[in-house]
């Protein structure tokens, strides 16, 4: 079966660092055999969640960009989050998006739920607390535990300017292998998971 995979890039720069490893991702996933699509979230018109919870008996009711998005969410069989750390978590544009899959919450979650997901990570300060991906990490690990779903790879490295990252080719065969693992049938169901 040809696995579908999504790509949310979370940052501004659309050749910045985290885009280009989830480029890398992208590439491996591709070359595993994976139909993949990368959406660049700051090109489009996401709008904050408003909590109307009208989405609690139907579908999510806000005229955006998001509504071509929930199907292509529902359809994925894994799912790259890729975002430099703003100010000490994964930036606004990436947490729009993931606010908005509340609106998954009438089909039970089921749609959004059991799917592997690779999380990419840039940040400028020099180590995973310093610089807070710890807290994104915590964020995204927390999220799928209500998912039921797994973090099957993190990429994460320090780099600050456009371009760093091709100074870190173990960067970047990271990258590439986490979509190579998210396109095969090849990784481990994580059972260490405590339950919610
Ligand atoms: C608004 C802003 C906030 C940032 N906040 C942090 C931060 O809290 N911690 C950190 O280590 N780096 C921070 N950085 C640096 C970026 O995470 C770093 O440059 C990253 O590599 C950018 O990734 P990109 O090229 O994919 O956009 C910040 C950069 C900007 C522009």
């Amino acid at each position: 079966m040809t696995k579908n995979i999504l790509i949310l890039k979370g940052s501004p720069r659309e050749k910045g660092n985290s885009a280009v490893l989830a480029d890398q991702a992208a590439k491996g996933a591709r070359e595993a055999g994976a139909q993949v699509e990368s959406i660049y979230l700051h090109g489009l018109d996401i709008r904050p969640c408003d909590g109307c919870d009208l989405c609690n008996t139907g579908e999510c009711v806000i005229e955006d960009d998001m509504q071509p998005l929930y199907p292509k969410l529902a359809a994925a069989h894994a799912i790259v989050l890729a975002s430099p750390i703003y100010w000490f978590t994964y930036t606004a544009q990436l947490k729009l998006c993931i606010d908005r899959w509340y609106g998954f919450q009438s089909h039970h979650w089921q749609e959004l739920s059991h799917k592997p997901y690779g999380i990419i990570l840039t940040y400028g300060d020099t180590d995973l607390y310093t610089s807070g991906a710890i807290n994104a990490i915590h964020t995204f690990e927390t999220m799928c535990r209500f998912l039921k779903s797994e973090i099957v790879g993190i990429v994460h490295g320090s780099l600050m300017d456009v371009g760093d990252v091709e100074k870190h080719p173990e960067l970047l065969q990271q990258a590439y292998d986490l979509g190579k693992t998210l396109a095969s049938n090849s990784y481990v169901r994580n059972q260490q998971l405590p339950p919610p």
